[in-house]
């Protein structure tokens, strides 16, 4: 990624991975990302703001030396993760002098994951200032997003706060500020479904910490950077709300069509009662369309035939990853078919331990669906609309 001016005296000189697909060997990337890093030149210190996954080191340091910098005094660690960590031990080996600053969680874990000496660390505390001459550094300790160790940097005169992860998107673009509002705003809302969507306690925490700074930019480490912060503010304030859509998702599987038949049967028994309904064949979707979906949601629909027992394995893995990611949701319900018996119906409801959802009545049937199971799936989609009903809903 070329160096290019945020504001006078702060340079972007991260790196654009256009390639990358997998993140966590788990996140597929539609849209690739990037590892923003921020260079900021005051009047007695440089100080550089995170760093960039270790597979794009050369860029960082071609961007570093392109700007003329030979002196780094600060290395600001606002999360302990390689993608924006993974490169300190090579700055730190370039530039001798240099110190990390973050907080004792955030030092700990690289000391543990890089193997960055303790004498090279200096520990700033929530809320210290830190001068950089004509520059100010603050430091907001902003715990578990997403990880424990997570901080802001903020920087006063120039009113840019870096937030690192938090408000990020995986999204490889050239705009170095954000320009096309609806594509950011889907990159930023699979970012948030993928990594932050359990944290939603955390991040109400830390976005009223923040709220009191006046904020002109925000600079993340991944995507373009807001200087209109209220756009994805506002778009966070939302996501982490209380407040469910008339929305089933439904995750589904299925091996010989039957219980594709009883999906197909229920999304239009959906429709047909105005619910707004996303299916994902499991087998075609990625999984960060089914996150995504899981952001607004009131209730969730898993649709699973019967395999040596249990549910079908794609249907154990989205199961376990949609108990994991947290969501809002309010009800749940299992539809599905057997061939002669099993527990899958046990083992999909018994492994949605974090949600705190009510379940509703399953339609659980035997071989290929008939009227009866129909009616069964009708009686089941009445009573989600009931229940949506009972939330006040938007449409009603
Ligand atoms: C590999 C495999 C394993 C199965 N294991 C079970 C089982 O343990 N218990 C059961 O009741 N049915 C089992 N079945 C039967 C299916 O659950 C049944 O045919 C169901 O109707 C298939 O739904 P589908 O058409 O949506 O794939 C198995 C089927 C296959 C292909
Ligand atoms: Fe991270
Ligand atoms: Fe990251």
């Amino acid at each position: 990624m070329v160096v290019r001016e945020v504001k006078p005296g702060i340079h972007s000189v991260g790196a654009i991975d256009w390639d990358r697909r997998l993140f966590d060997e788990l996140i597929p990337l539609p849209d690739g990302t990037s590892y923003n890093a921020y260079l900021i030149r005051s009047s007695e210190k440089t100080v550089l703001i995170d760093t960039v996954d270790p597979t794009k080191e050369r860029e960082l340091i071609d961007n570093l030396v392109e700007l003329g910098i030979n002196n780094i005094d600060y290395v600001i660690a606002n999360h302990a993760e390689q993608d924006h960590s993974g490169a300190i031990p090579k700055i730190l080996q370039l530039h001798p002098n240099a110190k990390v600053l973050t907080n004792p969680k955030c030092k700990d874990m690289l000391k543990d994951l890089l193997l960055i000496p303790d004498g090279k660390f200096i520990e700033v505390d929530d809320g210290e200032l830190v001068s950089l001459g004509e520059k100010t550094l603050q430091f907001i300790y902003a715990p578990w997003v997403h990880w424990p160790e997570t901080m802001f940097t903020y920087l006063r005169e120039d009113k840019i706060l870096f937030t690192c992860d938090f408000l990020g998107s995986h999204l490889a673009t050239s705009d170095l500020f954000v320009a096309d509002e609806a594509r950011v705003y889907e990159a930023a809302k699979r970012y948030y479904a993928e990594i932050m969507m359990p944290f939603r306690t955390a991040i109400k925490k830390n976005l009223e910490k923040t709220k009191d700074l006046e904020m002109e930019i925000v600079a993340t480490s991944h995507g373009p950077i807001y200087n209109k912060p209220e756009f994805i503010i506002n778009a966070y304030r939302d996501w982490i709300s209380d407040e469910v859509k008339n929305e089933v998702v439904i995750p589904y599987v299925s091996m010989h069509g039957s219980t594709k038949r009883m999906v197909d049967y229920f999304v239009d028994a959906l429709i047909r009662r105005g619910i707004t309904v996303k299916p994902f064949n499991l087998t075609k979707t990625d999984i960060g369309e089914l996150a995504m979906a899981l952001v607004d949601a009131a209730t969730l629909v898993i649709a699973s035939p019967t395999v040596l027992i249990g549910p079908h394995p794609s249907v154990v893995y989205a199961t376990y990853l949609v108990n994991a990611l947290r969501p809002k949701l309010k009800f749940a319900s299992v539809i599905g078919s057997y061939g002669w018996g099993g527990k899958m119906l046990e083992q999909i409801t018994g492994a949605l331990t974090n949600l705190r959802v009510e379940i509703l009545d399953p339609v659980v049937i035997k071989g290929f669906p008939e009227e009866e199971d129909f009616r069964a799936l009708d009686r089941l989609a009445d009573g989600i609309l009931d229940k949506h009903k009972t939330l006040n809903l938007n449409e009603f």
